[in-house]
């Protein structure tokens, strides 16, 4: 069950006004996949970008596009988002209650793609254990979604085991406040993907960051 380690950096603490600069930038830097947070304004309090602008970093970029919807009807919006060129379409368990989430998971692997879903900190990770046999990612939301910068939650820590108790055997990322401080402490906890924005926009020297990340989350699962 030890998926490789992934460093995802968040277009989300970028520069907009250079965003195909600043992907192949941090491709350059060592990211394994480019993670784009889209935000609708109803589900999170914060708009972000939607299809158009996703398709516009699908053309420089060569890794990866983990797209993260933190939007309220992702039943409306999954297939604009696969035809942008998302590689992994993520939604929240949150939306539930607004279409059959089974269904459009199963959409989005019909459509060749990979599948994930996201929970608040606050969420019940039960609320996965239907669709623990379609998903090939959950995104465990380590801030409340909605804006970067914020400070590492370690009470969702605990997440990662109860995901693998429900028999999730896919890839564990998480996301929000991810940084030298606290990857090491989310690896140990048996997550694989790392989604860091501001640590990796931030910092002076892109490649030393994401090299020094990889570098602690492969000690901390070393030493499990
Ligand atoms: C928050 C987003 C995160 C965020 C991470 O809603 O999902 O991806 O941009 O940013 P940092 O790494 O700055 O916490
Ligand atoms: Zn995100």
């Amino acid at each position: 069950m030890d998926h490789a380690i992934r460093i995802a950096p968040s277009l989300l603490a970028a520069d907009f006004s250079r965003l195909g600069e600043e992907v192949r930038s941090v491709e350059a830097a060592g990211a394994d996949w480019l993670h784009l947070d889209v935000m609708d304004g109803h589900f999170v309090p914060n708009l972000t970008f939607g299809p158009s602008i996703t398709a516009a970093i699908k053309k420089c970029a060569s890794k990866p596009l983990d797209v993260h919807l933190m939007i309220t009807d992702p039943w409306r919006y999954a297939d604009a988002f696969l035809d942008a060129g998302a590689d992994l379409l993520t939604f929240h368990i949150e939306v539930a209650p607004n279409g059959d989430v089974g269904a459009l998971l199963a959409h989005i692997k019909q459509r060749g793609k990979k599948a994930g879903l996201s929970v608040q900190p606050d969420t019940d990770c039960r609320l996965l254990a239907p669709y623990v046999d379609q998903l090939d990612l959950v995104l465990v939301m380590s801030v409340f979604a909605g804006f970067g910068g914020q400070k590492f939650m370690p009470s969702v820590l605990p997440k990662v085991a109860e995901l693998r108790r429900l028999g999730f055997g896919g890839e564990v990322s998480m996301d929000g406040g991810i940084g030298a401080s606290t990857i090491g402490d989310a690896a140990r906890a048996g997550t694989n993907a790392f989604v860091a924005g501001t640590a990796v926009f931030g910092a002076a020297d892109r490649t030393a960051r994401i090299a020094e990340l990889r570098q602690l989350a492969t000690a901390a699962r070393t030493a499990r």
